[in-house]
């Protein structure tokens, strides 16, 4: 089951807000943010809690607290940074691995262009960020590059995936799962998601 769409009502309206073709700069990255943290929220579901004993002013009392690897979180520039505050907001401590990747236009592979990861990732869960899961070509090389620096446990998080993604992802790397604000239809000719958002990286960062 790698691609789980989340139901919940909060999601489903902030991804009918986005797919207004006229809102804001703005708004658009707001509600990005929003996404981020509830998609992180789901996503870190299973962290391990081990109990440690602290001095409460009541006395002293167990309380659970984190006890599994330490995360980092990896945008795929540009778009996946629109995410990067909200899923900070959930998990504060993370160290940032940046992905550079941009899709080539007429042929619609994946373009690596720069990239500078946490260097223990072995010991680290890898949160990659990225609105759009369209060919899967973008997510599939990001998580390659990590399992050849060592990642063993990587989660994804996308707003919204089309079936073309989710069965590339699912063919290259069964053992990553992937949280989506929305699955949505298909592909059109120029593997732009339908209906989508148009292109994400352009309405969170104002440009054309
Ligand atoms: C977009 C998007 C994803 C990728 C998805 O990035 O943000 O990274 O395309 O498409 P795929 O699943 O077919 O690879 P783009 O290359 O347009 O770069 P940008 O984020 O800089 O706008
Ligand atoms: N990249 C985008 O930004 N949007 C799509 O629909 C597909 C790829």
């Amino acid at each position: 089951m790698p691609v789980i769409e989340l139901k919940h009502p909060l999601v489903r309206h902030k991804i009918g807000l986005l797919r207004e073709e006229g809102l804001s700069t703005k708004s658009f990255r707001e509600i990005t943010a929003e996404l981020g943290r509830l998609l992180t929220y789901e996503a870190t579901a299973d962290f391990p809690l081990e109990t440690v004993r602290v001095q409460c002013w009541s006395g002293p009392i167990d309380v659970p607290r984190l006890s599994g690897k330490k995360v980092t979180v990896v945008p795929i520039l540009r778009a996946g940074l629109g995410m990067l505050d909200g899923v900070l907001d959930t998990i504060p401590n993370a160290k940032v691995s940046v992905v550079g990747i941009a899709r080539n236009h007429a042929t619609l592979q994946p373009e690596p262009y720069v990239d500078r990861l946490a260097g223990d990732l072995h010991a680290r869960t890898a949160i990659v960020l990225d609105p759009m899961l369209a060919t899967g070509g973008s997510m599939n090389s990001a998580i390659a590059l990590l399992k050849s620096r060592g990642a063993t446990d990587i989660r994804a998080l996308v707003l919204v995936a089309a079936p073309e993604g989710i069965a590339a992802l699912t063919a290259a790397h069964p053992d990553v799962r992937c949280w989506a604000a929305a699955v949505d239809s298909r592909l059109d000719g120029n593997g732009y998601i339908i209906p989508g958002l148009g292109d994400a990286g352009d309405r969170i960062f104002g440009t054309r």
